[in-house]
């Protein structure tokens, strides 16, 4: 017996990092079914993989576009014929955007930002939100930033479009909190996965700059490291599960104390 005994759960970006963390957290608490979504389909066979889910946790896998909406219909009609519902959500697929100040964004990188973190998350509870209440309710687990609560300097688009998602987050609690619809998200720091590999991989031409970037990023951080893809896996855990029954609407920091 785990924490989510017997609870079926959707996780999408589960093919690589936090994901991917969030589905092996969740097999290993006792789950019962997991979905787990992703475009990249090699990724999500190496989710796959690496849990070492008990012979009952049923495991589906699908590879899709979180910005395709025909696809996640179909997925969540999958899921409810499969499981008959679903108790948790995760939607952890995102993407890291353009570097650089916010004015000198082109116009289609910004969009696509917003394509992937904004409406990525809302056509994901849009599709599955129906599958909980079939279950008299449960959780979603959304995953904003630190840089959805304070400004980046850095990374402009990335930090608007998770603001966007920490207010949605908010809006969706008091939207479906009389149907004990719990909606929440975490604020991650600088997380050891490929997203943060590929902030100081930008400056791999200039290994002198790489290396004072890495410098600066720990140095935001108070705990003075980057946090492990677990360390973000037992926040979710904790809002995914019964332990946080009376929490809603909040916006979890997991980030050795940057924004204290
Ligand atoms: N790693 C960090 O330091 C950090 C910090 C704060 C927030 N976050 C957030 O955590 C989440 C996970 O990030 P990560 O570090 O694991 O990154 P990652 O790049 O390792 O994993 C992201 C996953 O999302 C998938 N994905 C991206 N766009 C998609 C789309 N359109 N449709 C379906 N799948 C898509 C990718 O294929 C990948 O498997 C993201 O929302 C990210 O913004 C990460």
């Amino acid at each position: 017996m785990g924490m989510l005994a017997g609870k079926i759960a959707v996780v999408t970006g589960a093919g690589s990092g936090l994901g991917r963390a969030v589905a092996q957290k969740f097999a290993a608490e006792g789950a019962a079914g997991l979905v787990l979504i992703d475009r990249d389909k090699a990724g999500l066979a190496d989710t796959r993989e690496t849990i070492a889910a008990p012979k009952s946790c049923d495991i589906h896998a699908r590879a899709l576009d979180v910005t395709d909406s025909a696809a996640l219909a179909d997925a969540a009609r999958k899921a409810e014929a499969a499981f008959g519902g679903a108790d948790i959500v995760v939607c952890a697929a995102g993407i890291i955007g353009p570097f650089g100040k916010i004015v000198d964004c082109p116009e289609e990188d910004w969009l696509k930002v917003f394509a992937v973190n904004v409406h990525g998350t809302f056509l994901t509870v849009k599709h599955f939100l129906p599958l909980l209440r079939k279950r008299g309710g449960g959780s979603i687990v959304n995953f904003s930033s630190t840089a959805g609560l304070v400004g980046d300097p850095l990374l402009g688009p990335y930090s608007a479009s998770k603001g966007a998602v920490t207010l949605m987050t908010r809006s969706l609690a008091r939207n479906h909190a009389a149907e004990n619809i719990r909606v929440n998200c975490v604020c991650p720091g600088s997380i050891e996965t490929p997203m943060l590999q590929s902030v100081f991989d930008d400056l791999q031409d200039d290994p002198a700059a790489k290396a004072q970037r890495e410098r600066e990023f720990i140095a935001f951080h108070p705990m003075g490291r980057f946090g492990k893809p677990a360390e973000v896996a037992d926040a979710v855990l904790y809002l995914a599960s019964p332990a946080s029954s009376f929490v809603t609407g909040i916006s979890l920091p997991v980030d050795g104390g940057s924004v204290a």
